[in-house]
């Protein structure tokens, strides 16, 4: 054990780095483990890391070949996918931010490979020129504790659907304590237009709300 994970069972240890797009972000050794938050929110490898795993718990994961991820932060939910659910297949990770995806890679070994490929540009730029098709998306993309009103608005579920395979899942991460946003509830009813199932499951891990959009 390295001497500073040692050390964080005593007491946290923690360094700050700063960013263009999420403010001053902190990468905490605690207790032996390390997470990636922001002023406010834990954005890898801790409480966001099991709300994600709770939601791929909900679709059918062996049945899926290509994942794509809007919000790679740290990487948390590469790291579960591979060592909890044994999922080797493609993964497409997009991450508006360098300064995080630096993270990822120099902090928690996530970077670049033959099944991982990491874009560094911005999801909804990414969602709308794209052509390709994924049998899971997952949509994480926060600043510090809020989802950017752009990934909220029909037009970019519009977009996103199309990115969506025929047999193929979203999980939205869409809120952190805040799911009775109207905007949130407006998208709710959109998508319920749109697609065969959409369940909403609050309060994940006590904070989040999920949306699970799924294909018959
Ligand atoms: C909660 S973190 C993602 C955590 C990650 N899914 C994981 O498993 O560790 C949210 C991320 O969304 C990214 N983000 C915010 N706006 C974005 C945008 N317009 N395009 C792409 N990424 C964005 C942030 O930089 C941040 O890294």
């Amino acid at each position: 054990m390295k001497p500073t994970q040692l050390l964080s069972y005593i007491y946290p240890m923690t360094k700050t780095i700063a960013s263009k797009y999420s403010g001053i972000l902190e990468i905490t050794w605690h207790n032996g483990k390390k997470y990636l938050n922001s002023k406010n929110a834990n954005y890898s490898y801790g409480s966001l890391q099991k709300i994600l795993k709770f939601g791929i718990e909900q679709t059918k994961l062996k049945k899926v070949n290509s994942i794509l991820i809007l919000g790679m932060g740290g990487g948390s939910v590469v790291e579960t996918l591979r060592k909890d659910f044994k999922y080797n297949k493609s993964i497409t990770a997009i991450e508006i931010d360098p300064v995080i995806v630096d993270i990822a890679s120099t902090e928690f070994g996530i970077s670049e490979d033959e099944h991982l490929h990491i874009h560094c540009t911005d999801a909804y730029s990414f969602v709308k020129t794209n052509k390709e098709q994924y049998d899971l998306i997952i949509v994480d993309v926060f600043i510090d504790l809020s989802v950017p009103d752009q990934f909220l608005s029909e037009t970019f579920w519009d977009f996103l659907l199309r990115l969506k395979s025929s047999r193929g899942d979203i999980i939205f991460n869409a809120a952190v304590k805040d799911s009775k946003n109207e905007n949130i509830q407006q998208l709710i009813g959109y998508l319920k237009t749109k697609i065969y199932k959409v369940d909403v499951y609050e309060n994940v891990n006590d904070t989040n709300t999920l949306i699970i959009l799924k294909s018959l």
